[in-house]
């Protein structure tokens, strides 16, 4: 047989074909590899010395899914179900074939991946690699047999998990279940599946029988089965509202697990299709990419990242200790520095507590922390120790005086490569970089908190930043696992100045006489995780006043402080942290606060308006609208100039929905157009906060969107 194809590696061994596919970067199933495959398994069908298959992958990958790129390309609905319908009818053409197929699952086994394996008649699964069905997560239910072999396996209870959340599962786990039919150590993969192989052709294992589609008796009866769906769709509603994958996944199962298999997989198919061509697809498939290609800047290809070894910690409060968390994961040598040896204390202690969650999921034990700790982390109050860090991170007091003094002081005393990086929350970093003989070296990091958790990593380039500095971020940005968005220096920088944006508009329509549970039900409605009364609680009524106060400062007179803003400031009533802002916290559960309705009320009496009845659509025409339009002016002011990031950075930092596909994404599916006239009709009612920016009036006259046509 012929043993050489671009993507996939043939060798004989005993009478085995053993396909080894390298199709990088994760040996996904791109055209090119499935003609191979194709074309691979006709010549080893022909080939009469052949009599088994063992198909295996290279790296850490075996197959880890479709080559969504290429689905991207693919438009009309009929071409979807073209290639989709050809892809799993090959897929059953293997588990029906004359030749038995033993998947030997040295690295992640994700989607096509899973199902590719569920079509071979015996799976070996190395010690600790994922197998999981995830298309979920991208809008997408398996689209190749996987909703019909999955719980033929592993029953309908597990299947549905693993389809519904996405969420993949270990190899153990897989051969506890029945997915997987052994699980051997990575070194001994190959022979164990040689070994299978071995037992179809001695005839000890039976090729019909060990067709997953032969397998039956763990499919539910009808009633199970209602019962069991009926149950998933109520769950599903709650979790993943405003999705359409999971829901489409369930009526898969609903419509199929019945006798004639191959008419279940057209069904699966075509639900699939329903999918791949829904606008929810598009965006979790862009954001899916996107995210991969975060922080990949023009302005700093081809710009080595300097090598960071050693980081300083500047400050272990409530950031400090989050990132500290991040570095020792990340591998680096670090040190912690803190004003005295009380506040060190009291940082070590917070730096153990957020170890808590890994080690209560099993992920380590307390004692790798010990040692981790031991190994990795230093710790002291003289800033002299700094002398050989690679990266200095200060999340001290938020107050330019005492970040500068010290700033000033690490100057002289950290090697002139090191990069300095500030997480100050709305300081500006170009004044703060003032100070140091080579400002070019300083970088905002702002993570949120909780830092460990968070996945967003807003880098901020001051003035004079340099591009190895910026390199030099991104790069440690992604190996502490963050999304890198980088944007410019500027009040509240991207984020905080876009949640503004998103939220600024409540205060407008509240002292218009708009109920605030309406608005808080119809942005949660719209799939925000909170809205904008519960967010101001949460971090601060009184930081939020600071915040506007700085803006109405540094931005202008469109930013001026609503006069209903002062009037919630002046009752003194914080959020959380005082027991009550907007909610009271004091019982079970939070209740709207007296001391603030009663405010708001004598507000609007002063002032004449009466209660206004608006729908929940209408609020969110004006807070998206005022979102949009922050952007545009961010755009336009030089903050940031790539929606793509733009969006992502809303996304993995504040939880904006991600099947909505950002801000900026939601004003190209709404219209430009219509974004400015919603924002001149606002303005006329509303004042100079709405008033449209140029850009977008440049836009809505030229028919631009913030992404270029697909
Ligand atoms: P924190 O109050 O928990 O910690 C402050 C740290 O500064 C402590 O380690 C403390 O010992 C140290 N410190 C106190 N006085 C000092 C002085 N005179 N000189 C040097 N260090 C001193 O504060 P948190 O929340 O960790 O904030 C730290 C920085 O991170 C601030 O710049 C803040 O704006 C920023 N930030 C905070 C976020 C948050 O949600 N808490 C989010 C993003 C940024």
């Amino acid at each position: 047989m012929k043993t050489d194809f671009q993507t996939i590696k043939v060798d004989r061994k005993d009478g085995v074909a053993v396909f080894t596919i390298n199709n990088p970067p994760v040996n996904q199933m791109s055209p090119q590899m499935m003609q191979d495959f194709a074309a691979a398994v006709s010549s080893a069908y022909e080939d009469s010395e052949v009599k088994a298959i063992v198909l295996t992958g290279t790296g850490k990958n075996f197959i880890a899914g479709a080559d969504i790129t290429q689905l991207k390309l693919v438009k009309r609905r009929e071409d979807v179900m073209e290639v989709a319908l050809r892809g799993a009818r090959f897929l059953s053409s293997l588990e029906t074939g004359p030749k038995p197929l033993i998947a030997a699952i040295n690295g992640n086994c994700l989607g096509g991946g899973l199902e590719t394996a569920m079509a071979c008649h015996y799976r070996v699964a190395a010690e600790g690699v994922n197998l999981g069905q995830p298309e979920v997560q991208i809008g997408l239910i398996p689209g190749a047999g996987g909703t019909q072999r999955l719980p033929r396996l592993i029953g309908l209870p597990n299947a549905l998990e693993m389809i519904t959340a996405g969420k993949p599962i270990k190899a153990r786990q897989a051969w506890s279940r029945g997915l997987a039919d052994e699980v051997v150590p990575m070194e001994g993969l190959l022979d164990a599946a040689l070994k299978a192989a071995q037992r179809f052709i001695s005839g000890e294992l039976n090729l019909r029988m060990r067709m997953t589609r032969s397998v039956n008796h763990r499919l539910p009866s009808a009633a199970e089965k209602t019962a069991l769906l009926n149950y998933a769709r109520v769950m599903t509603f709650q979790k993943a509202k405003g999705y359409i994958a999971p829901f489409k996944a369930i009526d898969a199962l609903e419509q199929g697990l019945g006798f004639d298999i191959d008419k279940d997989i057209e069904k699966e198919v075509a639900l699939f299709c329903d999918c791949a061509v829904s606008d929810v697809a598009k965006n979790l498939i862009n954001i899916f990419l996107n995210t991969r290609a975060a922080g990949n800047l023009p302005r700093i290809a081809g710009i080595q990242p300097a090598k960071i070894k050693k980081a300083a910690m500047l400050g272990g409060g409530v950031m400090g200790s989050g990132i500290v968390h991040l570095l020792l994961q990340g591998g680096f040598e670090t040190i912690l520095w803190d004003i005295n040896d009380g506040a060190i204390q009291k940082a070590m202690g917070a730096v153990r507590k957020t170890f808590d969650y890994p080690i209560k999921k099993k992920k380590m034990t307390a004692a790798d922390l010990d040692q981790k700790i031991q190994q990795q982390l230093t710790t002291t109050t003289s800033l002299d120790d700094l002398k050989d860090v690679d990266l200095v991170i200060e999340a001290i007091l938020e107050n330019m005086e005492v970040k500068q003094d010290v700033w000033k002081q690490l100057d002289g005393i950290c090697p002139a490569h090191a990069v300095f990086a500030t997480n100050t929350s709305a300081l500006p970093i170009t004044e703060m970089a003032e100070v140091l003989k080579d400002p070019g070296r300083m970088i905002g990091l702002h993570f949120f908190n909780p830092a460990h958790r968070m996945q967003l990593l807003e880098i901020i380039c001051a003035k004079k930043t340099s591009d190895p500095t910026l390199s030099t971020a991104v790069a440690f940005g992604r190996a502490i696992k963050k999304v890198p968005i980088v944007v410019n220096d500027g009040p509240g920088f991207y984020v905080s100045r876009q949640l503004g944006g998103l939220f600024g508009g409540a205060v407008y329509l509240t002292a218009d006489g708009v109920d605030g549970a309406e608005i808080e039900a119809a942005m949660v409605d719209f799939g925000m995780p909170m809205g904008p009364a519960a967010l101001s609680d949460l971090t601060g009524i009184d930081i939020n006043y600071h915040v506007n106060k700085t803006f109405e400062k540094r931005l202008g007179e469109r930013y001026k402080v609503h006069p209903l803003t002062e009037t919630v400031y002046q009752t003194g009533c914080y959020g959380r942290k005082t027991g009550a802002g907007y909610f009271d916290y004091s019982g079970e559960k939070p209740v709207p606060n007296k001391k603030v309705v009663d405010a708001i009320a004598r507000y609007l009496e002063e002032n004449h308006i009466s209660p206004k009845k608006l729908s929940r659509q209408e609020i969110v025409d004006l807070m998206l609208a005022n979102a949009i339009n922050e952007a545009a002016y961010m755009i336009q002011e030089g903050i940031c100039d790539r929606p793509q990031d733009m969006d992502l950075a809303m996304i993995y930092g504040t939880g904006f929905p991600p099947y909505r596909g950002g801000i900026l994404r939601y004003a190209d599916t709404w219209g430009i157009p219509k974004v400015y006239e919603t924002l001149l009709k606002l303005e006329k009612q509303y004042g100079s906060r709405f008033r449209p920016a140029n850009l977008l009036k440049e836009m809505a006259a030229s028919g631009k969107t913030f992404y270029p046509e697909e």
